[in-house]
């Protein structure tokens, strides 16, 4: 993209409603533009971003065997009729009525949906199990919207649900959820803890919150130090294998070993016995909520499979959220500096910037086209007709890994500066060398 026509309408003053670091800097790197309370347009580097984690998001659930479906954002009230949930959701639930005046409601979630559709299909247990997920829009009327996109009303999730013939096999598809989880989180650059949640009715110890530390974080967590060492993305001796049921059994023994509470949860006597110096205590922000519930849903809307025997069994569900919206600012939150946003490579808005310190020059130019043509749509050229100083900080707080800095004084010789936003490491070299040094 051409800096010069792009609609990345970067503001040089901090916004007054903005109360933490994402949403000072979504807004300041012109990512986002509020349109309604808690309602969000995402310009398009936001949009870059956003469609960059579902992209990961998406792998993640792939790879474990999970179906993509896409579920409407509308639904019909009958179905949270027959789940009781209608009534029990509140004002949370933005409702709706046609030109027909009929009931229908903005989904906050999908569990009836899904359920409905399981019902008209599966048959019989030799069709379990099964894992569908959507990336759809949701819209909960929150009372209090705030922190931007990471409390908003209309906002996308990624939201997944297991149906299993038993007990056993809903655990299997939970732990594999939970590995896809912990590998989604490590490929955003994040570092992001399972942490025992309230289940609700059902019991058990399966759900699970995954919450990331970040000062401005909504809940107070705690955790061992031992979970930022496991490697999830490793497939040798410590890494894990999902469609392996020792591993699987493995794996989660060690997210549920190693203590890691919110506030609700927390119990000091066992964190007494967790050595000082792996204690690791703060605020949090969930990125994702993990949840088995057994037959809830299938009982109340009467889905049911034959079994091995013929016998109509209700099969057990888990539902499994990640907030993708959510995720671009608990990145933002979790990595920035005072200048700007630091992206990962993984799911920055373009791997590098070209900065033109001087259009209208035949040298610097030359090589900023040249350069912008060899990179394509992995780089942004600021082409403006702008002081070098507005292009530096620009680059900064828009974040992008790379900065190739193109002055008259090194086109000359065809050499151009490259910059490091991590770590402000700059180096020369020539124009030439470029692609493949960032590649
Ligand atoms: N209002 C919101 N704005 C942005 N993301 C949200 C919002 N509510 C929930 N999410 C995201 O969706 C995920 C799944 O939601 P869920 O656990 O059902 O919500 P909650 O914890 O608010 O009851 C959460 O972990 C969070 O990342
Ligand atoms: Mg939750």
């Amino acid at each position: 993209m051409r800096l010069s026509h792009s609609l990345i309408p970067t503001l040089k003053e901090t916004p007054a409603e903005a109360q933490i670091a994402s949403h000072r800097l979504m807004l300041r790197a012109g990512l986002v533009r509020q349109t309604s309370a808690g309602i969000y347009a995402w310009l398009p580097i936001g949009y870059r971003v956003l469609r960059n984690i579902e992209r990961i998001v998406r792998a993640e659930q792939d790879a474990i065997g999970a179906q993509e479906c896409l579920m409407p954002t509308i639904q019909p009230a009958e179905l949270w009729r027959e789940s009781g949930r209608y009534e029990d959701y509140g004002k949370e639930m933005l409702r709706i009525r046609d030109r027909h005046d009929r009931e229908l409601l903005y989904g906050p979630t999908n569990e009836e949906m899904i359920t409905d559709l399981m019902r008209q299909s599966v048959k019989s247990y030799r069709e379990l199990p099964q894992i569908l997920y959507h990336i759809q829009w949701k819209f909960r009327d929150e009372v209090r919207p705030r922190f931007g996109v990471m409390r908003g009303r209309e906002f996308l999730m990624k939201d997944a649900y297991s149906f299993d013939l038993d007990y056993a096999g809903a655990e299997v598809s939970y732990r594999q959820m939970m590995l896809a989880y912990m590998r989604t989180f490590q490929r955003l650059g994040l570092r992001a803890i399972p942490m025992a949640a309230e289940s609700g009715p059902i019991g058990g110890n399966l759900s699970h919150e995954f919450i990331i530390l970040a000062p401005t974080g909504e809940s107070l967590v705690h955790y061992d130090s031992a979970f930022e060492e496991i490697d999830y993305l490793s497939r040798g001796a410590g890494g894990f294998d999902h469609t392996s049921a020792t591993d699987l059994e493995r794996f989660f023994t060690e997210m549920t070993t190693h203590y890691a509470a919110t506030d609700e949860k927390h119990d000091p006597a066992a964190w007494e016995k967790v050595a000082q110096p792996r204690r690791r205590e703060g605020r949090g922000i969930e990125v994702g909520h993990i949840f088995y519930f057994g037959t809830k849903y299938s009982a109340a809307m009467g889905l049911t499979v034959a079994g091995a025997d013929g016998k109509p069994v209700h099969p057990e569900m888990g539902s499994y959220g990640i907030g993708v919206s959510r995720l671009v600012g608990a990145v933002i939150e979790a990595s920035h500096d005072a200048a700007g946003i630091i992206w990962p490579d993984s799911i920055a808005p373009f791997r590098a910037a070209i900065l033109n310190l001087k259009p209208g020059d035949a040298a610097c130019d030359r090589i900023c086209e040249d350069l912008y043509a060899k990179l394509g749509a992995t780089a942004l050229y600021d082409d403006r007709p702008d002081r070098a100083g507005v292009k530096f900080a620009d680059a900064d707080l828009m974040g992008h890994p790379w900065q190739i800095v193109v002055g008259p004084r090194g086109a000359a010789t065809s050499q151009v500066e490259l910059k490091r936003r991590a770590t402000g490491e700059r180096i020369e070299l020539a124009a030439d060398d470029v692609p493949a040094r960032i590649a």
